[in-house]
């Protein structure tokens, strides 16, 4: 059983999450709208991805016997001025996100509460992954600058990007 204090922190983590995903489904629409639809893919994957972190935090909360409260979700920037400044934004937020998680642990260690500790490694390593990728991105937008053409190769790999679930159907 969890104590209520870790269960309200991992129910903020949901709101969180959920709004990753309000957010980067936000920047999917904007590359739609500039018709970047390889970046749109590359977001609209990640939006994916987000709604499953929450889902992974809901099932653990289930799991231990605590309620899920759903918290509203605020609204998403909708423009940003170029396909560099989103990414920009997406590494700020993924520093938040970051930040979030190792609360969440300092929590988890102070409650002494293992499972919920142990729970969350798997969201630590995935913020490196996480702000990883969207320094790559950031690094790339850089090298390729104002070139169009460089712009659509980079539209073209980012296209490429497949959804894989690391949920097991259990849990989805
Ligand atoms: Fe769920 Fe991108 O952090």
């Amino acid at each position: 059983m969890l104590k209520v204090e870790m269960a309200d922190a991992l129910n903020d983590q949901i709101r969180e999450e959920l709004f990753s995903a309000h957010l980067y489904l936000s920047m999917s629409a904007y590359f739609e709208s500039i018709g970047l639809k390889g970046f749109a893919n590359w977001m609209m994957i990640q939006y994916r991805e987000e709604t499953e972190h929450a889902m992974r935090i809901y099932h653990y909360l289930v799991s231990q016997g605590a309620r899920v409260r759903l918290q509203a979700i605020k609204e998403p920037q909708s423009d940003w001025a170029s396909p560099l400044e989103v990414f920009q934004a997406t590494l700020k937020h993924e520093e938040h996100i970051t930040d979030c998680i190792n609360k969440l642990v300092d929590i988890a260690e102070e409650l002494k509460d293992r499972a919920t500790n142990n729970f969350l490694q798997w969201f630590i390593d995935e913020q490196v992954e996480e702000e990883e990728n969207a320094r790559q991105i950031i690094n790339r937008l850089k090298l390729v600058d104002d070139n169009k053409n460089g712009l659509f190769m980079l539209d073209k790999e980012l296209g490429q990007r497949q959804f894989v679930s690391e949920m097991n159907n259990n849990n989805n």
